[in-house]
């Protein structure tokens, strides 16, 4: 099959192209960097200036759109909130109006989202007919979501991924917020009880193979494990399968508001998210208990 990746560069993109490259499947980057991948094909857009490289588009079987300005790279400021938004929302439409119009258009869009969509209600499972949110992460998901919507229109099958917190040696929150934990300065975040849907990189990268090939998956679906873990599991497991200590008492929450301002939100919300429906497709994780995951990822 042959796939167009945007944001393939990023920690989920780089996990599906390794995937794909080693199924021998084609793999076109839409990319607004000018870096050059071996095996990859790049194309580039500017979706500021409305700019995007049709060729790149050429006999493409499935869109993988992933593109999007890192949400926890740098403190929420009213000008960084509004490029989290037009990143997503502008590359989204340039890939609509570049393709409403096209004879032979790919068949697919599977689209990344974010769990971050669901409202925090704490201990409630929540599926994918949940409440959304009134935050600006909810916010900024659901505008994403409904600008994906409009590929429907044009009679391509829209998959869209709610992404829960990725586990990876590459990036993301083992990397970020569990980082001192590599150095025995584990410590669990406020209270510690905030529920962590994690999903490890290489069960998402799958997800989205498999959702691109299963023909009756359509809309949303989670992309968490099936088994959730609270922020002190999640840190007491980490510290264990870097054989670190834990001992040191919770951050509490003034701390990194303070230090995070109102991205703190990222790293204390409290979201048990299904996976009902995503395991319901066939779809089988690998990685089901955290303690697995860490010990791959750290091995
Ligand atoms: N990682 C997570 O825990 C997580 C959780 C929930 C949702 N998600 C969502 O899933 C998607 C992929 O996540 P990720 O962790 O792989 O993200 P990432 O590492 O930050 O990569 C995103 C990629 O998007 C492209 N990009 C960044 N800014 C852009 C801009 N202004 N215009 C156009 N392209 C831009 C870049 O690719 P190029 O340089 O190739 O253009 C970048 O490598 C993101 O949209 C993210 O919000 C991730």
């Amino acid at each position: 099959m042959k796939y167009l990746i945007t944001g393939g560069s990023g920690l989920v993109g780089s996990e599906i192209t390794k995937l794909l490259l080693e199924n021998n499947d084609v793999v076109n980057w839409l990319t607004s960097s000018k870096k050059e991948i071996k095996n990859v094909n790049s194309f580039n857009w500017n979706i500021y200036k409305n700019q995007l490289d049709e060729n790149c588009f050429q006999d493409v079987d499935v869109i993988i759109h992933l593109a999007g300005s890192g949400i926890a790279d740098k403190r929420w400021t009213v000008e960084r909130k509004k490029e989290l938004i037009e990143s997503r929302i502008k590359s989204t439409q340039l890939l609509f109006d570049s393709l409403k119009l096209m004879q032979n258009k790919p068949k697919t869009i599977i689209c990344a989202s974010a769990i971050g969509i669901y409202k925090n209600q704490n201990d409630q499972l929540l599926n994918e007919e949940s409440e959304i949110g009134n935050d600006f992460l909810a916010d900024l998901t659901n505008k994403w979501e409904i600008v994906t919507n409009q590929f429907e229109l044009i009679g391509i099958r829209v998959v869209k991924i709610r992404i829960g917190i990725v586990l990876s040696k590459n990036g993301g929150y083992l990397k970020s917020v569990a980082a001192p934990a590599k150095y025995g300065f584990a410590a669990a975040l406020g209270n510690g009880k905030m529920i962590t849907s994690w999903i490890h990189i290489s069960d998402l990268a799958n997800l989205f193979l498999f959702a691109s090939k299963n023909k009756k998956m359509q809309g949303v679906y989670n992309a968490v494990a099936p088994n959730p873990v609270t922020n002190f599991e999640m840190t007491k497991q980490i510290a264990k399968a870097l054989n670190r200590p834990f001992f040191l008492p919770n951050i509490p929450v003034f701390i990194l508001k303070f230090v995070f301002g109102e991205m703190s939100s990222v790293i204390l919300m409290s979201q048990n998210v299904s996976s009902k429906k995503t395991e319901e497709t066939g779809f089988k994780f690998e990685y089901l208990k955290v303690i697995d995951a860490l010990k791959n990822i750290y091995k």
